[in-house]
């Protein structure tokens, strides 16, 4: 893209601590290349001490940014600082996507839209079953059973090594959400048709449990969302076992499309260029 086009246009970021790692200037450059559309989505590193102040210049609209998307470690203070979280992030706590109109600071959180678009591009009907199994209750599993509660399972199953914190999530996503140890993963896989992991189990080639997934209903799907590698230990026992598998990539993807159509006002398409353009980055670092 020439130096004017992106000058000209709408400004979004992407702030974290840190930040470097980030592949959403990727995914953001890309679609503004191929729409052919005036602005910019850069990273911008914030520390937990300057990020008030940082929130507070977008709202005086002293930084010229229109909006932009948070990562970790500020998500729960963007819901906080913002003016008008949704309700999606108000009952997650946490919002990872603002976006300013008429000095108004608004936030949600699209990791939930990412989640279930992937599965819906990748493995259509994977929303058929009644009943799911999260593994894992860590800040990245909320926002996947929300989705999926709000997909229309009836049952969902939360199992995690330490179960009390699944719990808290039972209870503050509802009566459809339960909790469960490790040890009744077995049990618990029985008559499930999707098998979410949200665990950091068989991420960066470290090893992972071997799981017997033959209780899962046939046709059942298993998905990561941990991307790196693509296909994960979990995902590769599941295929080995017979059923269908769905990589995390997909979601990272999938979540930075609203926040591109609020601050540049076109809605971009997951393509399989883009997905060949971050794996190519993927095996560069
Ligand atoms: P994130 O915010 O990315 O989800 P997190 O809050 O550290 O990260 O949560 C990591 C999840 O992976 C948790 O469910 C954690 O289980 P605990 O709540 O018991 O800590 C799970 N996890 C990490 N390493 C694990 C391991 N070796 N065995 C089982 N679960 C593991």
């Amino acid at each position: 893209m020439d130096d004017s086009r992106e000058t000209q246009g709408p400004k979004a970021f992407v702030t974290g601590y840190p930040v470097k790692h980030s592949r959403s200037p990727l995914i953001h450059g890309y679609w503004l290349r191929q729409l052919d559309l005036a602005g910019s989505y850069r990273a911008h590193e914030v520390s937990v001490e300057e990020f008030a102040s940082f929130i507070a210049s977008l709202k005086d609209d002293t930084s010229g940014f229109v909006g932009g998307n948070v990562t970790i470690p500020h998500k729960e203070a963007a819901f906080k600082l913002a003016d008008r979280p949704d309700a999606l992030s108000e009952e997650l706590g946490a919002s990872n996507t603002l976006w300013l109109q008429d000095g108004v600071l608004h936030a949600t959180n699209t990791d939930g839209r990412g989640f279930t678009a992937n599965l819906d591009e990748r493995h259509p009907g994977w929303d058929r079953g009644d009943r799911a199994l999260i593994l894992g209750a860590g800040g990245a599993s909320r926002a996947i059973i929300q989705a999926v509660r709000d997909r229309g399972f009836k049952e969902i199953h939360v199992v995690n090594r330490t179960v009390e914190r699944a719990q808290e999530l039972a209870d503050r996503f509802g009566e459809r959400v339960h909790a469960h140890p490790m040890a009744a993963l077995g049990e618990v896989m029985q008559g499930v048709g999707l098998f979410i992991n949200t665990t950091s189990l068989g991420m960066d080639g470290e090893a992972a449990p071997w799981i017997d997934f033959s209780p899962l209903v046939q046709g059942a799907v298993v998905t990561d969302i941990v991307y790196v590698p693509l296909k994960t230990p979990l995902l590769a026992q599941a295929e080995e076992q017979g059923f269908a598998i769905v990589d995390g990539l997909g979601m990272l993807l999938h979540q930075a499309v609203p926040g591109f159509e609020k601050w540049f006002g076109r809605r971009p398409v997951v393509d399989e260029t883009l997905r060949a353009l971050i794996i190519a980055d993927m095996e560069k670092h």
